[in-house]
């Protein structure tokens, strides 16, 4: 049976830092030990997909300074885990642009990719430079290309069509997680979490751990997942399902 996909908008590095009169980055600094632990808790409450909000669309309005802090961060976090990633068996794989992201994080994400892509415990999905309004018109692009060649006739473009054009292979989240008490999504996952729970925690991300995880976790398997049904169906229905 496979296992839970959560998606996790990591929110409140810069509170945290701010309560303890630091500057913003010490925030993202200390988030870097959060992802590492609930990477290292996840496949044990039974999540075989992760996918972490690391770097929106819209985070390059924040300044240069600190856009360039959280790609070192990034580039770091790949280089000192990488070994680690491997040997649990996590595999890792990105979603969102690539063009943009600075040429020293981009070669340490992809030798991390690489390194990787074998593993098979937990599916870790990186957003990155990710905003799903973007990801959604690269998806009608490809499908217009295909319309537009004559391989694919309109009324061929199916739900499930624009699912796999969207989402790939990976299943649709189960459970979204936002840290740091705001109720909204930010552009995140919105096709694939058409049937996701939302669980939000006051928690801020640099305090957040495995344990919080299982939390949500917890919370979410004592909800009835209707997927539009009357009753709860034993399982997630195809994409073809409305309602
Ligand atoms: C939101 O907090 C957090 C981010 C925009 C960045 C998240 C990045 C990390 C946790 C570190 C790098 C990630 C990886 C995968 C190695 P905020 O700055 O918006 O907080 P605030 O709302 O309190 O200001």
């Amino acid at each position: 049976m496979s296992g839970l996909h959560v998606g996790i908008i990591m929110d409140g590095n810069g509170r945290w830092a701010r309560a303890q009169g630091r500057p913003r980055w010490r925030g993202h600094l200390a988030g870097v030990d959060s992802v590492r632990d609930v990477v290292r808790g996840a496949p044990e409450i039974g999540i075989t997909t992760l996918t972490l909000y690391a770097f929106s669309s819209d985070n390059w309005k924040r300044p240069p300074g600190e856009v360039g802090r959280l790609f070192w961060l990034l580039r770091e976090y790949c280089q000192r885990e990488r070994n680690e990633l491997v040997e649990s068996g996590v595999r890792v794989t990105h979603v969102g642009r690539r063009d943009r992201i600075p040429q020293s994080a981009l070669a340490e994400l992809d030798r991390t990719l690489k390194a990787t892509a074998r593993g098979h415990r937990l599916h870790l999905q990186l957003a990155i430079d990710y905003g799903s309004r973007w990801a959604l018109t690269e998806a009608a692009r490809a499908i217009s290309r295909h319309v537009a060649s004559g391989d694919l006739r309109p009324e061929e473009i199916s739900l499930d069509l624009l699912d796999r054009a969207v989402a790939g292979e990976v299943p649709n989240p189960d459970l979204i997680v936002r840290t740091a008490g705001e109720q909204r999504l930010s552009d995140f996952l919105l096709w694939e979490s058409a049937y996701a729970e939302l669980y939000f925690t006051d928690a801020l991300w640099p305090d957040f751990r495995r344990e919080d995880l299982a939390l949500a976790v917890s919370e979410f398997q004592r909800r009835e997942r209707r997927f539009g049904a009357v009753t709860a169906p034993a399982e997630a229905p195809q994409p073809t399902v409305v309602g």
